[in-house]
């Protein structure tokens, strides 16, 4: 840490409020410091004990913003490749790991991964993005969807996730995730990324039987796909319903709020320890509903100010989040400040630093590299 960076971190900062405890060492001193013995920090922390800082990862932290990713595209231009193929997949997963030692590794995979392994074939076009090619909007459709079988369709996902627990061993902790039913759907419906999400909606709002037959076979395979990722190394699963605010709250509690809790209470039957994550992006008026879904973490975006979805969420629940992805284009005392604050307002338990939403593609490395290394000086 530079010596004008610790200046910028005193407690006299006027964006610090001098009340909060936190306190900053420098990176050397840094090297002699662990998580709680045993335990990764990120969950000790989402457990509500006792930590002497936030655990930090970020969304979307393995990806095209990483020199050392965008040279892995050369070599193999197809994302289905790339997140298919174990080696690739710990590879790619281990890049950030590596670089910024962050709290979480996140498994490289993508929410659709699951989607051939439910007779629903896609591809990640360059450029474009999502592409569904047969996109599903009848009964008939629907009636084509397969239960997911993990362990025959993507065996690759649980020999990469335990070779990851292998390579991170206790000094972070392997996250797995899935995409919710609503999400998914709107990717199968829409036949790809969508801005108005007409066809969903035109779904839901005429025929809401097919969709709920869809919204079911998804919420099945997903509670599966969960167990098999915490049966095969992950100790905490992220679920993305991350165009679920899309929706007004009258829709989220028709057609997203059952399904998430059903998908909750049939992990928690089987892995009552394992602590899982709900994102939604623009999440701001639907917070209270979330944490009905009895999720043991909410990720916040940044359309909410930390201190208030705390107050909002209640004092049981644990918070991620929430600093906005484009504070990574500023300058580091920017970030340095914005880190900060984020942290002060969470208080000093049950928080995951973390971004609103995913890295941007572009954001400077070095600015990546600064975030982790003031966020992993901080002393509660
Ligand atoms: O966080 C991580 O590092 C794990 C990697 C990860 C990816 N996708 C890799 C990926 C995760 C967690 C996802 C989840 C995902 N995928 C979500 C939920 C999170 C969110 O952003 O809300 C969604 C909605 C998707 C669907 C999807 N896949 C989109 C919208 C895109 C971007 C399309 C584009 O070209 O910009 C993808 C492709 C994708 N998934 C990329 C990455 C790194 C970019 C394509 C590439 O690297 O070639």
């Amino acid at each position: 840490m530079s010596s004008s960076l610790c200046s910028s971190l005193s407690l006299s900062s006027p964006s610090i409020n001098p009340k909060s405890p936190i306190r900053f060492r420098s990176k050397s001193m840094l090297s002699t410091i662990r998580c709680a013995v045993g335990e990764p920090l990120l969950l000790n922390a989402v457990r509500g004990e006792k930590v002497e800082r936030p655990p930090v990862w970020l969304m979307r932290q393995a990806g095209r913003y990483m020199k050392s990713y965008q040279l892995i595209c050369e070599k193999y231009p197809s994302f289905r490749e790339r997140s298919e193929n174990v080696d690739l997949v710990v590879e790619i997963s281990l890049q950030p790991w590596k670089v910024f030692k962050p709290d979480g590794v996140i498994l490289f995979s993508d929410i659709l991964t699951p989607l051939p392994g439910m007779n629903i074939p896609f591809d990640i076009v360059k450029g474009k993005g999502p592409v569904i090619y047969n996109p599903l909007r009848t009964a008939e459709d629907v009636d084509q969807v397969t239960e997911f079988v993990p362990e025959e369709s993507v065996p690759y996902v649980g020999e990469a996730l335990t070779i990851l627990r292998e390579e991170v061993k206790n000094d972070a902790a392997v996250l797995g995730f899935v995409g919710a039913p609503f999400t998914l759907a709107s990717y199968v419906v829409e036949g790809g990324s969508s801005k108005h999400f007409s066809k969903i909606k035109k779904l839901a709002f005429s025929d809401p039987k097919v969709l709920h037959a869809l919204l079911q076979k998804f919420t099945t395979s997903m509670a599966k796909y969960i167990k098999y990722q915490a049966d095969n190394g992950a100790q905490a699963v992220q679920i993305f319903d991350s165009w679920a605010t899309e929706l007004s709250p009258v829709d989220f509690e028709e057609f997203s709020l059952p399904y998430l809790k059903q998908i909750v209470d049939t992990v928690k039957a089987t892995h009552p320890n394992l602590p899982l994550i709900l994102y939604a992006s623009g999440s701001g008026g639907l917070l209270e509903r979330l944490s009905l879904t009895s999720v043991d973490v909410v990720s916040l975006d940044w359309t909410v100010d930390m201190a208030e979805g705390r107050k909002r969420l209640g004092a049981d629940i644990a918070v991620q989040g929430n600093v906005d992805p484009g504070v990574l284009f500023g300058s580091k005392e920017f970030i340095t400040n914005r880190i900060l604050d984020t942290v002060r307002k969470a208080g000093n338990s049950k928080h995951i630093l973390n971004l609103g939403h995913g890295i941007v593609v572009g954001t400077p490395e070095e600015n990546v590299a600064h975030f982790f290394e003031v966020a992993k000086g901080i002393r509660y």
